[in-house]
């Protein structure tokens, strides 16, 4: 995996940016994978700040979201429904009918959870998966022992994880139990995975996950094995990187056009 040590977490957006506009000016009709929650919210906005500016176009791009929770409404503002759209998909052209959030109101979930799978592959993989990184090592929803083989399912959120996601939620509703996310799985079927993880409190996750063995109690590590998977982290988040002076040489040492600049 190559990891990216950014001076901070807006320029680690930036470049995040930059590669998901890449990709989606060489091929218009490309497949995001969209992750919520703090982390991407700089890349989001750098992306619409390049639709508004340089006019990267969105209007042939599907997006597939990595999670959504079990039973909360869409409209509540701490379901990943509103919550893309608010940071990013309102300002943009993607268009509706290729939006695609997991329903966590179905009534038939296994059935959901298929018909997710076979849009994305309907819609030809996804292209770049961008992703957050949970304290605990999840990526997605996938909890510390998900199957480093799983596909989209609903999943048993931990308390950990209910916990850090408890600043999305006023006192009336708590954090739900169960969510819908995409396997690790079908993460690792991305053509490109964009890790992001910015501070302290992603230091240990970012280690484990980097350096140590692959394993499905930190199910992010599993990314080791991705043929085309890059990690962009600021400081706080590297520094327990055995070999953060060797990724930070690299990438310094490393012509533009690899830089992404
Ligand atoms: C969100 C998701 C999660 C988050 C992770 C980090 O769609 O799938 O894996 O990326 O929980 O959340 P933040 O960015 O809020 O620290």
């Amino acid at each position: 995996m190559e990891v990216i040590i950014c001076d901070d977490a807006g320029s680690a957006g930036l470049l995040a940016a930059r590669l998901v506009a890449e990709v989606v000016r060489d091929k218009p009709g490309a497949v995001l994978g969209l992750a919520t929650g703090s982390t991407p919210l700089g890349l989001y906005q750098a992306l619409i700040e390049m639709h508004r500016r340089e006019a990267l176009d969105f209007s042939r791009v599907t997006t597939f979201n990595l999670d959504e929770y079990v039973g909360l409404p869409v409209e509540h503002p701490a379901s990943y429904h509103s919550f893309i759209r608010i940071n990013f998909l309102d300002h943009v052209n993607v268009p509706p009918e290729r939006i695609h959030i997991p329903d966590g109101l179905a009534d038939d979930i296994p059935a959901a959870c298929r018909r997710y799978e076979a849009e994305i592959a309907a819609a030809g993989g996804i292209d770049v998966q961008i992703l957050g990184i949970g304290a605990d090592g999840h990526i997605g929803f996938n909890e510390p022992s998900s199957s480093l083989a799983s596909r989209t399912r609903i999943k048993t959120l931990t308390e950990e994880t209910r916990g850090d996601n408890a600043r999305f939620f006023d006192g009336a509703v708590g954090v739900p139990s169960h969510v819908i996310t995409i396997g690790i799985g079908t993460i690792m079927d991305a053509r490109m995975c964009l890790l992001l993880a910015f501070g302290e409190g992603k230091a240990e996750a970012v280690v484990k996950a980097m350096e140590g063995p692959v394993t499905s109690m930190v199910p992010a590590s599993a990314l080791q094995f991705h043929p085309n998977a890059k990690a962009i982290v600021d400081g706080a988040a590297a520094n327990r990187l055995q070999l953060a002076s060797y990724y930070r040489w690299t990438y310094e040492h490393k012509p533009s056009w690899q830089r992404h600049e």
